[in-house]
């Protein structure tokens, strides 16, 4: 990658994630606060040509693959534009939705023929009547719909990512390695993370250590696969599983040594880390009539800044930060 994408601490950025939307149609509680956010004027969100714009410098500079997450990206009705545009940009080799896929079936042909090629799908309970409770919306059908019509369609991957609460989705483990058994899909177990108003704490985290040991009392030892420097899961295989089983452990085992992310968010701030708050406007600058250079220095000066690791889980729950859906993970 360019200079301008490799921090102090020599790592190299090729992996660009865009918020599309602040908007959400379910209410998940370690996502959103209870009470709502603070929505951004329409006006002041990234346009698709902006979008298609920031992705060619970005690309020119050296990131390879985008993802596009929200809030809900779907709720975006040109989605499928702007997966075109980022597709169709040089350099880029992956485009890629995070979804919670309660409209996704619909639309999965269509952002297929415009180039998307993975797709993450947010999924963290198997129990109808538990899904209304956790997200306070309806839709538990149609995402395992979207799951299905997705591994048909057969995308590159087809990951659901499963956020594990106490309490609330812990009894459920076992019953999402069993789903791996027969559909070709990576389940990722998330560790709980803090972010404004989401009401985190240690109790209701479960730890990686306590999720693996609970799923091989079950299912014997897991067989660890040899995952890249720069991958955020721990990846293990199931003998006779046509999926596979992950987990992302932000919190106990946290990944920032290889860390390859940068964020830009949909009111086009750039985030260099999910738990840094130094933020800078790309927006401002495109819409000021900067140069595409002139956009780089500011991203090469913002990367510069980033810091080595995350400051560990009890200093970013009390650390003022984003909400995430405001985020976008
Ligand atoms: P892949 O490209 O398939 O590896 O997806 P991904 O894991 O990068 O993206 P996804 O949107 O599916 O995110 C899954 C979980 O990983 C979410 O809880 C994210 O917040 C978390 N995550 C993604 N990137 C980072 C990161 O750079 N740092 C930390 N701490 N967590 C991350
Ligand atoms: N902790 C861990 N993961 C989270 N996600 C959203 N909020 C949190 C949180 N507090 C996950 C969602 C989605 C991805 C983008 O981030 O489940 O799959
Ligand atoms: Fe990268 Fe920050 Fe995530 Fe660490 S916490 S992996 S530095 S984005």
């Amino acid at each position: 990658v360019a200079p301008e994408l490799v921090d102090a601490f020599g790592r190299g950025h090729n992996y660009l994630r865009i918020s599309l939307t602040e908007k959400c149609n379910l209410r998940c509680g370690y996502c959103m606060p209870e009470d709502g956010v603070d929505l951004t004027a329409k006006d002041e969100l990234l346009t698709a040509d902006e979008i298609g714009r920031v992705v060619k410098i970005f690309a020119a500079a050296g990131v390879d693959k985008v993802r596009l997450t929200g809030g809900e990206p779907t709720l975006r009705k040109d989605l499928e534009d702007v997966v075109r545009r980022v597709s169709g940009t040089p350099g880029v080799r992956e485009t890629s939705v995070t979804t919670n896929g309660v409209t996704l079936a619909k639309r999965l042909d269509a952002l297929r023929a415009n180039g998307l090629t993975r797709l993450n799908v947010s999924l963290d309970t198997l129990v109808p009547a538990k899904f209304e409770f956790m997200t306070r919306r309806k839709g538990h059908d149609r995402v395992l719909a979207s799951v299905d019509k997705a591994c048909e369609l057969g995308f590159q991957s087809v990951k659901v990512n499963c956020v594990v609460m106490r309490g609330q989705n812990d009894d459920e483990l076992l019953d999402f390695v069993a789903l791996t058994k027969d559909k070709p899909i990576n389940v990722r177990f998330i560790e709980y993370m803090p972010f404004d108003g989401n009401k985190w704490s240690t109790k209701k985290m479960v730890s990686y250590a306590e999720m693996r040991a609970r799923i091989e009392e079950a299912y014997g030892a897991l067989t660890r696969v040899d995952d890249p420097r720069e991958e955020v899961a721990k990846n293990f295989t199931l003998p006779g599983h046509k999926g596979s089983v992950s987990f992302i452990t932000s919190m106990t085992n946290s990944f920032c040594g290889g860390c390859n992310r940068l964020r830009i968010m949909a009111d086009g701030n750039l985030k260099v880390c999910l738990f840094g708050n130094s933020e800078v406007s790309l927006r401002d600058a495109m819409r000021s009539g900067a140069s595409d250079d002139d956009i780089l220095r500011v991203i090469g000066a913002a990367v510069k800044r980033k810091k080595a690791a995350h400051a560990g889980m009890h200093e970013l729950a009390a650390q003022d930060n984003r909400a995430m859906i405001k985020i976008g993970g």
